[in-house]
């Protein structure tokens, strides 16, 4: 776990005043929400340890909670200097835009990504579309609305199928490798009355899996480092899927990965970060074909950042960074910015 700092700086009268929004999984159950549709969303550890990093700075720091606590506090007139927002939302495809955008509206700066590419990124096949007008690597695909368009699918086997906006694994399974147009169409079918949208169909990837940790944004964006992902014989599907997502012990282990393929998905990873517009912090999911070239699969522009369990956390921890290091860069590169936050936060 990890412990509070052991001398948190003390609030100064003009400590910034901060909002901490974010989805507890507790909160949407007890609204009558189901177990996969809280999937992504956060156990009270994660505002706990963002908590816990943030008045270490010396900011004063107030939790808000979901996007309806959000909204009732700003109808009662509530600010804060800036918002360090992880929610995820629950509905519909602008569902981690909203938290964003409603902060937009009310002229009060935030961590992470705006709406635009918050929009863009939960929609697999735009954020693909975007990557690859930029020159970015990333496999042929399809996007399906109805499975009777898997016949006409004009992609070699085998190929890959998943929800097309879904995230934490949700939709990926053994049976998303599929070989034949019948396993596509029948995949297809399954998960578009399940998810209720449309799925993605692209070329699968047969090589190496890596997620890149990224601070910054544009130009200034860096790879914090490249963690290589290895299935284990207990993983249950080919992929990171819901299951091993779920119980990833024994299952799933991670490097971190330093050589020649590892450093080509680092910059891959980079320049989908910039071409999307993503700020501040995230990961970017990359797998290599079967010549070794790294394609992008993904972007998490809200990344989880539980302490113990996420994996940009792991990733930080495994090249020798703290949590609240990492969090700390993340903040330092929001503020980057905000001048005028900037100078108020007194942050070395
Ligand atoms: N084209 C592909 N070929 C092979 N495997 C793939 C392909 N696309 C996805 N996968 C596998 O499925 C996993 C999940 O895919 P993806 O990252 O798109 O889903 P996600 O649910 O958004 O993930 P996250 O939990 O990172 O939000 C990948 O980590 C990878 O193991
Ligand atoms: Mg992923």
């Amino acid at each position: 776990m990890t412990k509070p700092p052991a001398n948190p700086a003390p609030l100064r009268p003009d400590s910034l005043r901060v909002g901490l929004t974010y989805d507890l999984r507790k909160d949407w159950l007890a609204m009558g929400y189901g177990e996969e549709e809280t999937a992504e969303f956060d156990s009270e550890a994660t505002p706990d340890g963002l908590e816990r990093v943030l008045t270490g700075l010396g900011f004063h720091v107030e939790r808000i909670g979901h996007i309806r606590n959000l909204t009732r506090a700003l109808a009662d007139g509530k600010s804060w200097d800036f918002v360090f927002n992880i929610c995820e939302g629950m509905h519909g495809l602008g569902r981690e835009a909203q938290v964003p955008g409603l902060l937009d509206a009310y002229n009060i700066p935030y961590v992470f990504s705006d709406p635009l590419t918050l929009c863009i990124t939960l929609d697999k096949g735009i954020a693909k579309t975007i990557v690859r007008e930029r020159g970015v690597p990333t496999a042929d695909f399809a996007v399906l609305r109805d499975a009777v368009e898997a016949r006409n699918v004009p992609l070699p086997f085998p190929l890959f199928v998943k929800p097309v906006a879904e995230g934490s694994g949700k939709g990926v399974s053994a049976r998303s490798r599929v070989t034949n147009h019948a396993e596509l169409e029948a995949e297809a079918a399954r998960l578009i009355a399940k998810f209720h949208q449309p799925v993605l169909v692209e070329t699968f990837l047969s090589g190496r899996e890596f997620t890149v940790g990224i601070v910054g944004e544009g130009a200034n964006a860096c790879a914090l480092g490249v963690m290589e992902v290895h299935f284990g014989e207990k993983a249950a599907a080919f992929g990171y899927g819901y299951e091993n997502k779920q119980d990833w012990e024994g299952k799933i282990s991670y490097t971190i990965a330093d050589d020649g393929e590892a450093r080509v998905a680092a910059d891959v990873a980079l320049k989908a970060w910039a071409a999307l517009r993503c700020r501040d912090g995230g990961r970017i999911d990359i797998r290599s074909d079967h010549l070794g070239q790294p394609h992008f699969i993904e972007v998490n522009p809200l990344a989880g950042l539980h302490p113990d369990y996420s994996d940009l956390v792991f990733l930080a921890r495994d090249i020798g960074m703290t949590y609240p290091e990492l969090i700390t860069r993340i903040v330092k590169a929001f503020l980057a910015r905000h001048p005028a936050l900037q100078a108020r936060a007194g942050l070395p």
